[in-house]
C-alpha cells in the first residue's frame, strides 16, 4: 500500500519478503515485555518503537538487537520479520519491520533517548512520534493484532 506520512513524503509497505528492490538500511522492532508494548523516547519525536539505522557489515538482525538494547537496555531473544517500508524522501530508504521477544531489561545509561517506556496504551496522543502515526503503521499495528502473538 501507498500512503503519505506526517511529513508529507510518499512511503509504501509490503508484507511480502523481498518485495522492494532496495536493500533495507533500517530497522523497527514491535515487541512486548511483560505485557506493556516496548517504546524508546525520542529526545525530539517522543515515544516510538525502537530501531535505527543498519552498520556497515551488520545484519539486519543484528542491527535490530543492537538498536533495541541501546534505546531501551531491552534483551532481544528472537525476531521474526514483519514487514518492509520505504520512505521516498530525497535520500529513499527501506525499513524493515520485526516483531521481538524480550527476554530480559538491563538498566542501562541510554543517551540517545529520554529512556524506555513500556505501556498498555497506544494512544498515539501527543507524547508519540509521527512515525507511530501515519497510515503505515495502523496497517502494521491492525496486522500485528491479527497475529495475536501476545493476547
Ligand atoms: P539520525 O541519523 O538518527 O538523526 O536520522 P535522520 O532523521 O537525520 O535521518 P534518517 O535517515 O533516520 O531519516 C531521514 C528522514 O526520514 C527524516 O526526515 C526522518 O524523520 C524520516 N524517517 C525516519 N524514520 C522514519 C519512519 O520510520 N517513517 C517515516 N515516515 N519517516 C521516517
Amino acid at each position: 500500500m501507498e500512503y503519505k506520512d506526517l511529513n508529507g513524503n510518499m512511503c509504501e509497505l509490503s508484507f511480502a519478503p523481498g518485495h522492494f528492490s532496495m536493500a533495507s538500511k533500517h530497522v523497527l522492532v514491535i515487541a512486548k515485555y511483560q505485557g506493556r508494548w516496548l517504546l524508546t523516547n525520542h529526545l525530539v519525536r517522543g515515544l516510538e518503537f525502537p530501531g535505527g539505522k543498519v552498520e556497515a557489515g551488520e545484519s539486519l538482525s543484528a542491527a535490530a538487537r543492537r538498536e533495541v538494547y541501546e534505546e531501551t537496555g531491552a534483551v532481544v531473544e528472537d525476531l521474526e520479520w514483519l514487514a518492509e517500508y520505504v520512505v521516498y524522501t530525497d535520500k529513499p530508504f527501506c525499513k524493515t519491520v520485526f516483531l521481538g521477544t524480550i527476554s530480559r531489561m538491563e538498566k542501562i545509561p541510554l543517551l540517545e533517548t529520554a529512556g524506555a517506556v513500556l505501556t498498555e496504551d497506544l494512544s498515539l496522543d501527543g507524547r508519540f512520534s509521527f512515525l507511530m502515526k501515519d497510515s503505515g503503521m495502523k496497517e502494521i499495528l491492525e496486522k500485528v493484532k491479527r497475529i495475536g502473538k501476545w493476547k
